[in-house]
């Protein structure tokens, strides 16, 4: 059996008593991480914000605008020492699975070309390319693609 699917993880709306704790993990995981004031924004604009708990620990978090029936995943984030575990995929699962009980038809996203990790997680959920930002992100030394992806439920 593969050990991954022994992974229960307990699935919280955040709101912002959670922003500190979420900004930490997200600093340590990104290239270019989002600030607490964003997580705030986010949840102020009423959108989908949930975080993942295994063993009493925040091991993870999305966050996602829904508009009828579509909705863009804006940040998926799996803590630093809790990557490569099979969290990203089970949180990304459960976003799906949101998605269908809110009847939502088609979820997108971007990502940094470079990020072969989050494009592998994605492509083995289903999500396509379909498009691509030319020179969309900044990295150390210059611009980067963002990849457009998607996926229609
Ligand atoms: C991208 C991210 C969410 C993936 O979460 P995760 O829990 O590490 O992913 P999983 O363990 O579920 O692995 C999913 C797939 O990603 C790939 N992957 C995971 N870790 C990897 C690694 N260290 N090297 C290469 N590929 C890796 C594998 O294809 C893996 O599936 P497999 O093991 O069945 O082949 C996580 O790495 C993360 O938070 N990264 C920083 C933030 C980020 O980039 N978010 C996405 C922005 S669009």
């Amino acid at each position: 059996m593969n050990p991954r699917s022994k992974l229960v993880l307990q699935q919280k709306n955040a709101n912002l008593d959670c922003v500190e704790e979420l900004a930490a993990i997200e600093k340590e995981a990104h290239f270019s991480p989002w600030a607490k004031i964003s997580f705030i924004e986010a949840l102020q604009a009423n959108d989908t914000v949930k975080k993942f708990i295994l063993d009493n620990e925040v091991v993870g978090y999305f966050v996602a605008k829904i508009v009828l029936d579509q909705c863009e995943l804006l940040n998926l984030t799996v803590k630093k020492s809790m990557q490569s575990k099979g969290i990203g995929t089970l949180i990304l699962l459960q976003l799906k699975e949101l998605c269908m009980a809110l009847n939502i038809k088609y979820i997108f996203l971007e990502v940094r070309r470079s990020n072969a990790t989050a494009i592998k997680l994605y492509e083995q959920n289903g999500f396509n390319e379909t498009g691509i930002r030319k020179n969309y992100y900044k990295t150390v030394t210059g611009m980067e693609d963002a990849i457009l992806m998607g996926l229609s439920l």
